[in-house]
This record gives structure tokens, C-alpha cells and sequence, in this order.
């Protein structure tokens, strides 16, 4: 029997780890205190409930064989975000019936070939990013903030033909004040005993309002089309009202729709930012990569010519950048899974039935085991010759198996095309050396993220 027990940082009778949770960053705390456990796991209790956290290699490998272990949304953030997304594609259990209809109408709609289709439009809202930088010449701007107008006005106009108009208004859209309201609530509920959530009751108003906004929004999205108003018939939202699962025959149910939009319009624009803002805070600190990527950029696209999806398709310094990015700041960078039976991973940790057990992205895709000088900001891991070599569970930013991104390509596609049009036409300066401040809220961004912007001249 070489069983071995699970080791945790020293907890509080009756309350266990739970007071030593900070309020903020939670998942941050979780990477720290992986340094003290170089197994690659640990247990902790948290609200009284049992929870293992992975980040070896190995360990991962099995908790993402799909015969074993399955996504967890019981105990977990996501379980509260049901309050609003239901059961749409991101928070549906995998036995709910609404997760395999949704997934098998929606997935031709995320191909490689769809993404040409809504290329015209994710130009359309990029262009309007480079126009209000041209006109903030010389000044700073909000990076974060901006690249979330980008990606919300992006995922809107292509999944659903509304237009949020974003970079018309100084002000962020009242939709993403209670979108991070809501969901700030939902990790602070996952992470307290249910007595102290319902002592909490001005809070508990304020989520019922955010959760308010959130729906009406979508609900004029969802009228809008219905009378007519608005584009193609073809898109997410044409699909998610009239298609037929090709499994069943049946369509989704009203109330399924409204999840699913609002699963969308949240999932499909949060995590694209922050791997946007991430990968332009890493290409200020690492100059020759940036150097590289303006080279690209000039030899593909000189002057002001305007990129089409084939130039897109053709980068590889961009996507590199990309990659490298999601290994070192994985916009969600925690993923909950459970095991469908009492088992044993790395031949050692029982784990029971149901337990949470979460894959920690941070301390995984820097885990010494799989990544030389893991810290260093290297986009020649991402060679076809390097990427042949790397272990094959080492790196996971969309996540595993039937419950990984469905977005994925869209995602990339998006990144390509918006990090070129912008280094086709800036250079930045850090005119403040801003220190990275990760906010989490189920993702995370680098907060009050701000860089001067100017535009490139001839030769420069
Ligand atoms: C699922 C990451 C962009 C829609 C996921 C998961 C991850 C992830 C890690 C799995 C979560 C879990 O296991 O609990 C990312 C990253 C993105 C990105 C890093 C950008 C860089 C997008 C976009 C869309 C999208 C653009 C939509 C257009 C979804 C949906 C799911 C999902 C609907 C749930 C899929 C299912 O369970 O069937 N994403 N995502 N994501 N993502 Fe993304």
C-alpha cells in the first residue's frame, strides 16, 4: 500500500483554511502556497469544504482523462454563476440535456472556416480601437479598458449584430459594471459558509439588481432580432433561436437562449481582453520579442495596407506571442474538476468521489518538470520543433477535453488581428513603469493598466 496523505497548510479548528483566504485574488494566494508543496498538490478546506489543487504535469494528465474525472460546477464559483448564466454551455452540468444540445448546434458555428465569416466584422471593431487611439495622440490610455470595449463591441456585433458602440462613450457599458458586480459576488459566495452570505443582505440586493441589468441587455438583443432589426440570420444567435440539434431534433428552450447569450457575451469577451492587455504588458518588458513582432507585422502588411483573414492566417511571430502569453498569465487560471469514482492519481492521493480538485494554471505552466527557465517570456517554445517536445499536459488556457473552449479560434482570431492592426500603427511607452496589479474576478486582467500611445511614423 504506498498510499500517501495529501498534505495542506495549517488550518484553524472548526474553520480550517477559510480565514486565511484573502478576499481579493484568491487564486493567486493558491499559486503561492503551491511553492510550498513541490509534489504538485495539496489540500485545503474551504467553507467546510474538502478541495485539492494539481499543477504536476503527470497529476493533470490523469485529472484530464475524461473517463475519470469530469468538469465540477457543484462547490465551485461556477455553481453561483448559475444565478445568471444557468445552464448555458460554460456552467451546465454535463448530464444537463441543455449542455450536448447547445454544444452540438453551436460547435459548427466555431470551426477554422466559420472564423472567415466574421472576419469583416471583427475588422469593422478594431479599426474603431486604432481610431480612438489616433485621436489620443500622445496621451494615455486605458489598455485594459479599451481592449474590453474591443472584445465586447467584437463578440456582440459577430455572435448577435448588436452594437454596443463602445468606443463612442467615455463611460464602460452599465452592462460590465454589473458583470464584474455579479461576478465578484459569485467567487466571494463560493469561498463563505452560506450563513455569512445571508447575513450579507445590502449585497445580496445589489446582485439581484447586476443580474437585472445583465438580462434586460439581453433581452434587447434577443428582441431586436426578433423584430427584424439587425444582421445575419446565420450567426450564434440565428442558430441558438432556430436550429435543431442534429442529435434530438429539438431546439433550444426560450430560457436556454437568454443563458446562452449572456454565457456568450460574458465568456466571449472577459478572457480576450485580459490576453490582450497581457500580451501588450509583455511586450513592453520584453523588447526584442516586440521588435520581432513590428518586423512581422511591416514585411506582412507595409504601410496602411488592411489586413484580410488570409495575411491574419499567415502571422507567426503574433500567434507565438499569443501563446506565450496564455502560458504565463492564462486569463482563467483555475479549472475544477472531480473525480466520477473513488480513485488514486500518481499511484499515491486517494481522492473520493465528487471531490474538487483543482488544476492550477499558473503553477502548471511554469511547473519545472515541463518548462526550462519557466518564467522567461520565450516565444521559441512555441517553434513547431520546440512545441514537439513539450509534455502534452503541461499547458492547458482553454481548458480540457469536451469542456474546453468552444471559442478558442474565435479567441485567436480576434488577438491576431487586433495586436497587428495595432502594431501596424503604435508604439507605446510606459511612461508610468507600471508594475503588474492582476485583478481577478473568475479571469483575470492587469488592472489601471495604462501606456502612452503614439502613431508610427515612416521608417521607425
Ligand atoms: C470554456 C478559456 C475565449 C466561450 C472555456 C474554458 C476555458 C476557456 C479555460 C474551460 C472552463 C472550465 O473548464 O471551467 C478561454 C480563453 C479565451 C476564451 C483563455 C481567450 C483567450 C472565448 C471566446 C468565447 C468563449 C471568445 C466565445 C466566443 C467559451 C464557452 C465555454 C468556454 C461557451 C464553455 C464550453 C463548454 O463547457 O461547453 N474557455 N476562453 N471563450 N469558453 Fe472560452
Amino acid at each position: 500500500n504506498d498510499l500517501r496523505p495529501i498534505r495542506s497548510p495549517r488550518g484553524i479548528p472548526l474553520l480550517g483554511n477559510t480565514p486565511q483566504i484573502p478576499d481579493t485574488n484568491p487564486v493567486e494566494y493558491f499559486g503561492k502556497l503551491s511553492k510550498q508543496f513541490p509534489e504538485g498538490i495539496y489540500g485545503m478546506d474551504i467553507a467546510g469544504i474538502e478541495q485539492v489543487f494539481v499543477y504536476d504535469p503527470d497529476l493533470v494528465a490523469e485529472v484530464s482523462d475524461e473517463t475519470r474525472f469530469f468538469k465540477q460546477i457543484d462547490k465551485t464559483p461556477l455553481h453561483h454563476l448559475r444565478d445568471f448564466a444557468g445552464a448555458g454551455l460554460f456552467t451546465a452540468h454535463q448530464h444537463e440535456e441543455e449542455w450536448g444540445r447547445a454544444h452540438r448546434i453551436l460547435l459548427p458555428a466555431f470551426s477554422q472556416r466559420a472564423m472567415r465569416g466574421y472576419f469583416g466584422q471583427m475588422l469593422e471593431i478594431a479599426q474603431n480601437l486604432v481610431g480612438k487611439w489616433e485621436r489620443r495622440e500622445g496621451k494615455p490610455v486605458k489598455i485594459t479598458d479599451d481592449y474590453t470595449r474591443l472584445t465586447l463591441d467584437t463578440i456582440a456585433l459577430s455572435g448577435f449584430g448588436y452594437r454596443f458602440e463602445s468606443f463612442d462613450k467615455e463611460e464602460l457599458h452599465p452592462f460590465l459594471n454589473a458583470m464584474l458586480g455579479a461576478l465578484t459576488e459569485s467567487m466571494r459566495r463560493s469561498q463563505e459558509l452560506p450563513m455569512m452570505t445571508r447575513l450579507r443582505k445590502a449585497d445580496a440586493k445589489k446582485y439581484g439588481e447586476n443580474i437585472q441589468v445583465m438580462r434586460e441587455l439581453v433581452e434587447s438583443v434577443i428582441k431586436e432580432r426578433r423584430e427584424g432589426k439587425g444582421s445575419a440570420e446565420d450567426d450564434l444567435l440565428g442558430l441558438m433561436l432556430e436550429a435543431t440539434d442534429p442529435e434530438t431534433g429539438k431546439r433550444l428552450d426560450v430560457d436556454n437562449v437568454r443563458d446562452q447569450v449572456l454565457t456568450f457575451l460574458i465568456a466571449g469577451h472577459e478572457t480576450t481582453s485580459g490576453l490582450l492587455s497581457f500580451a501588450t504588458y509583455s511586450l513592453m518588458r520584453n523588447p526584442h520579442v516586440l521588435a520581432q513582432a513590428y518586423a512581422e507585422v511591416d514585411r506582412l502588411l507595409p504601410g496602411d495596407t488592411v489586413p484580410d483573414y488570409d495575411t491574419i492566417m499567415k502571422l507567426d511571430v503574433i500567434p507565438r506571442i499569443l501563446e506565450e502569453t496564455l502560458r504565463l498569465w492564462a486569463p482563467i487560471p483555475l479549472i475544477a474538476k472531480a473525480p466520477i469514482d473513488d480513485t488514486v492519481i500518481g499511484g499515491r492521493y486517494a481522492l473520493k468521489k465528487g471531490t474538487r480538485v483543482s488544476i492550477l494554471e499558473g503553477p502548471l505552466h511554469t511547473h519545472p518538470k515541463a518548462w526550462d527557465r519557466p518564467e522567461e517570456f520565450d516565444i521559441d517554445r512555441w517553434l513547431p520543433e520546440n512545441r514537439a517536445k513539450q509534455h502534452p499536459h503541461a499547458y492547458k488556457p482553454f481548458g480540457n477535453g469536451v469542456r474546453a473552449c468552444i471559442g478558442r479560434q474565435f479567441a485567436l482570431t480576434e488577438a491576431r488581428l487586433a495586436l497587428t492592426l495595432v502594431l501596424q500603427k503604435f508604439k507605446f511607452s510606459d511612461t508610468t513603469d507600471y508594475n503588474m496589479d492582476v485583478r481577478e474576478a473568475l479571469t483575470r486582467k492587469p488592472g489601471d493598466f495604462e501606456l502612452v500611445v503614439r502613431r508610427r511614423l515612416e521608417h521607425e
